[in-house]
């Protein structure tokens, strides 16, 4: 086990998806507000690798951890790890997500369960598993949901906007249940970054639909992030952060 002399006090943070681009955005932050921190992967260990090797000129530490969201089963033990090196745990942002399409006509049920799985089992399994050390140090939980998850106009995309709404449901459910020792919050993007099979015209038209007329950026929802774990009066609460899509 890592001794903890360079920072005896650094609070940890778990972060899933972390090599993803709102996941390394989160990691940068985080690790700018002296966190140590685990950095989940999939399949993305290279990148993963990458944005470790990031931080070796800091005073953070960071170690990989790997599971597989779409067996909830297994996700606790990458909590166990991380308490295993550092004995502690502060932050758990459940970011790893699957974006699908899952057409009406074709439904396929071993998708819609993949979906669920990562998107809303995994994400309340690993706030289940992670409750007993985020209760010791008072931490919290923030979930990274979608404004999709809000309201049902993404066509072909029943299951990944459903599993979202889910999240957000679970978001406000652990609020209560995890109360007072711990807070759950959640960030509901627009779009940040577009899908790689999206044109200009796709993209432009999305962008005009904002009221800022502009995308995010990773950096805009990690501070969000940041903003939620660290303020201590709010709990249950999901910030949308759409540039102005809907103003409700
Ligand atoms: N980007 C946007 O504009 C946008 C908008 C709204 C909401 N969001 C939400 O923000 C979060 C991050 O989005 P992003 O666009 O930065 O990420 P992304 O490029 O969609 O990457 C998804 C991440 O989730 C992880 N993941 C997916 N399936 C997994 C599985 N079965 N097991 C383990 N890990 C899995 C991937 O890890 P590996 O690659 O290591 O497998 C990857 O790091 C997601 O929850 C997404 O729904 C994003």
């Amino acid at each position: 086990m890592t001794q903890r002399i360079l920072s005896p006090e650094a609070p940890v943070a778990l972060v899933t998806g972390a090599a993803s681009p709102l996941g390394s955005a989160i990691s940068r932050k985080l690790a700018q507000e002296g966190f140590w921190l685990a950095l989940h992967y999939g399949k993305s260990k290279a990148k993963t690798l990458r944005l470790q090797k990031e931080m070796v000129s800091t005073s953070i530490e960071t170690f990989l951890v790997k599971a597989d969201l779409s067996r909830p089963r297994q996700v606790h033990s990458i909590v166990d790890q991380t308490v295993g090196q550092w004995g502690r745990l502060d932050l758990l942002v459940n970011n790893a997500g699957l974006f699908a399409p899952t057409p009406f006509l074709h439904t396929d049920w071993i998708a819609w369960t993949r979906l669920w799985n990562v998107n809303s089992v995994s994400p309340f399994a690993l706030a289940v598993a992670a409750k007993p050390p985020l209760k010791e140090t008072h931490g919290s939980i923030v979930n990274i949901t979608d404004i999709y998850g809000e309201l049902p106009i993404l066509k072909d995309h029943a299951a990944y906007s459903a599993s979202k709404a889910a999240l957000i449901f679970l978001t406000k459910f652990l609020a209560e249940e995890f109360a007072p020792e711990i807070r759950v919050n959640a960030v509901s993007p627009g779009v940040i970054s577009f899908p790689e099979e999206y044109g200009a015209p796709e993209k432009k038209k999305l962008i005009q639909r904002t009221a800022l007329k502009r995308q995010g950026t990773p950096e805009e929802i990690a501070d969000a992030v940041w903003f939620l774990s660290s303020n201590r009066f709010i709990t249950g609460q999901v910030l949308k952060m759409d540039g102005g899509r809907f103003v409700y």
